[in-house]
Order: structure tokens, then sequence, then C-alpha cells
């Protein structure tokens, strides 16, 4: 991994003094002056609407706009451009699908399953939709490593009501990365649609959805280096084209007359709207970052990161590391409790040495009830990260065990 924190401003900073160590890539993640300059240009010099003038700079917006649609397809390996729909984030596009397609598809009686270390953006839309059309939501298991159960899975669909199986990629808080390919296929073969969220996992390795052969793709860029308010939904045309509009408006449309209106092609179809068009070529500029780096450098470097973490934490006395140990069936993301101390006190005392780390239930609280625990800390890397941000993490827990005599 080239050293690439000098890409990055706010990593000069300080906080109490101190060195800003940020272990909160999970939540989100910090954005390189490439991104922050190719946005700053696109105000200073381009800044115009898309697809409605034929003026100079809205052909130009128009033009960096698509491009990065023709980008993130590449990224993701779409087959097609038209299947990439740029929304503002991974929340909005699983709103999108359970609003679009699940008004559609979902009936009285059916099941809609989704997994217990889902993000609530995985769940409580799916919670709306089956209270709207009484259907049900249920949930794969995990196990005490933090791995889905395959057979709660295929117990579920072998019920024959299954509609969709919606899942994360990585969870946010065990890191755990989900045998997709797998879930995928006992879907497929059950006649099941599948939406995976993509969100904590496409910052981190390569994503191939044409392999990956899911019904739904979403993510976010703020996660990966781009800014907040963009992120995509991807799904083939022909799905796409079978779904009923969300939200209607401007650039959605083909023609408008008083009582009916007619619909664009896809993806503009779902873009109704003057879109985040500066964050949409931050998108773009980070995958060119990204990139340039290459996503397998960039899986390499946190798992390197991820192993050192586990081992230096496991050696604290009276802390417990949720999930996996398998380093290949995990992300950098890291959960853990001290004993008896609450996650807000470690969380506070280590911020005083500079270390910004997440603590409470990190939007996933059906897991939290599964852990039986209310809330856990979390560290999160990403590709500025370095052994010296966890050695001042490890220092600062020996501390925070010192305070609440645990050591
Ligand atoms: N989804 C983000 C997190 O896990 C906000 O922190």
């Amino acid at each position: 991994m080239p050293d690439v924190r000098g890409d990055f401003p706010i990593l000069g900073r300080s906080v109490h003094d101190k060195r800003l160590v940020y272990l909160d890539n999970a939540s989100t993640s910090q954005k390189p002056r490439q991104v922050l300059d190719k946005m700053s240009d696109y105000y200073h010099n381009t800044n115009s609407n898309i697809h409605r003038a034929v003026y100079v700079i809205a052909e130009e917006s128009t033009a960096k706009y698509e491009e990065v649609r023709d980008k993130v397809a590449r990224f993701v390996g779409a087959s097609d451009r038209r299947e990439i729909v740029f929304v503002r984030g991974t929340t909005e596009a699983i709103n999108l699908v359970a609003y679009s397609w699940g008004r559609s598809n979902v009936n009285e009686g059916d099941i809609i399953v989704t997994t217990e270390y889902e993000h609530h953006s995985n769940i409580v839309p799916w919670q709306i939709l089956a209270k709207e059309r009484g259907a049900k939501l249920e949930y794969i298991n995990i196990d005490d490593n933090g791995e889905l159960e395959l057979d709660d899975l295929e117990r579920h669909l072998a019920t024959g009501r299954v509609k969709l199986v919606a899942f994360s990629l990585m969870s946010n808080v065990l890191g755990t990365i989900s045998d997709a390919s797998r879930i995928i296929a006992m879907c497929r073969q059950a006649g099941v649609c599948t939406l995976v969220d993509g969100a904590q996992a496409v910052p981190h390795m390569q994503v191939n959805v044409s392999e990956m052969r899911c019904d739904f793709f979403t993510f976010s860029g703020h996660k990966m280096l781009a800014p907040t308010g963009v992120g995509v939904l991807q799904a083939s045309r022909k799905m796409l084209e079978s779904m009923a509009p969300f939200h209607g408006g401007g650039d959605m449309i083909r023609e408008v007359h008083r009582q009916e209106t007619t619909w664009n092609d896809v993806p503009y179809k779902f873009e109704a709207g003057t879109p985040s068009i500066a964050d949409v070529i931050g998108l773009g500029a980070a995958i060119d970052y990204l990139e340039n780096i290459g996503m397998s450098r960039v899986r390499d470097h946190e798992v390197e990161l991820t192993e050192y973490a586990l081992k230096k934490l496991g050696e604290i006395k009276n802390l417990r590391i949720y999930g996996t140990r398998d380093i290949s069936k995990r992300g950098g993301v890291i959960s853990f409790n001290f004993e008896d101390i609450h996650p807000h006190d470690v969380a506070q005392i280590i911020d005083e040495d500079g270390i910004a780390m997440r603590s409470g239930h990190h939007c996933a609280q059906v897991l939290m009830e599964k852990l039986g625990v209310a809330a856990t800390s979390r560290v999160s890397f990403y590709i500025y990260n370095t052994r010296e941000d966890i050695d001042i993490l490890v220092e600062s827990l020996h501390r925070v065990a010192r305070i609440f005599k645990v050591e």
C-alpha cells in the first residue's frame, strides 16, 4: 500500500493536541484532495444543471455526470451503464426497491427474509412493506462466530412463500463477509429475488455484480472516499423497466399531460429532480483514486491491519471481541466490549487521545439484542490507517482499563 496519508487534508489536523487517529470508516470515510478538487473544480468552472440545456457548460456538466455512470458500471462489473441508478445512498436505494418493486411483488402471506446482522436500513423498509402488504419479515440466524446459518435460510426458502432475501455483503458491526454466491445460488434455485447491501463491502474489496448475480445491489459513495449524498442502485434493465417509478418530478418523464404522464427510459425513470451533480462527480474521482491503488491492495492492507489489531486487542484483559477470527471471512471492522465499562465511556476517554471511534448500537439493534448487549465499541479501518494507529488505540484502551481498574 502506498503512503496515501498526505492526500487526506483532515489527517493533518489535531484533536486535543494529539494527531487525529480516525477509526470510524464504517461510518464514513475521509475524502482525498483529488476528490475535493474535482468537486470544487465543478462548482468553480462548470456548475449548471444536467440533461436540460444546450449551452456549453450544461453540456459539460451532463458529460461529467454521465461519465461517472460508465465508471460505476465498470467498477462493480455491471453489464450495462443503464443498470446504474444514482440515488442519495444505500438507504434510499433499499427504500426505492421496497416501494417500487415491493409494492407490486409482495402480497399477503408472503415472506421477506433479511439477517440478524443487518443495518436498520435493510430492516426498516422491509418492516414497513411487510406491515402494509400483510407479509412477514423473517431473519437468517447468525451463529456464535457471527456468520449466517445457511441451514436457516434453507428452512425459510422451503416454505415456498419467500419473495426476497435481503442481506449485506459485509456486516457493519461484526465485519462478517457473507457467502453471497452461495446465498444467491440458493435463492435463484428457489426462484427468489435477492438484494445485496454492498455499503460496507464496495469500499474495501473487488465486487462484481454480474458474477454475483443478485437482483438488486446497493452502495453509498461516502464510505468509499466520495462525498455524502450519492449512492447507487444496480439492477438489470429488465428489472428496472418492470418497476414503477419511486419519485415523480422533472427528468424522470417523457411527456406530461394534465392527467397522464409517460416515463423516461431507465435509469432516468428513477432519477427525478436535480441530482447531486457535484457528488456524483466526486464519486467518479473516488473510483479513479481507488482503481489507481487497486482494490486487491486495498483489501490486502486491511487484512494485514485487521490481523494485527485482532492480535493486539486480544491481548487486553477483559476485552471481548465479537465476530469470527477467520480473516478470510471478515473485513476491517472490529466490535468489542470491555467487561463492565459502557462503550460510550470508552469512546469518550480514547477521544482524549485523538482517537475517533464509534460506540453505540451502530444502527443494528436486532444484532445487539442477539449479542445480548445494548452497545459495542467499534473500530473500522481504511487505506490511510497504519499499524501505528492501532498501537495508539491499544495504548489508549490500556489507559481505559487502568482508569476503570479492570486490568
Ligand atoms: N452505516 C454507518 C455505520 O455503520 C452509519 O456507522
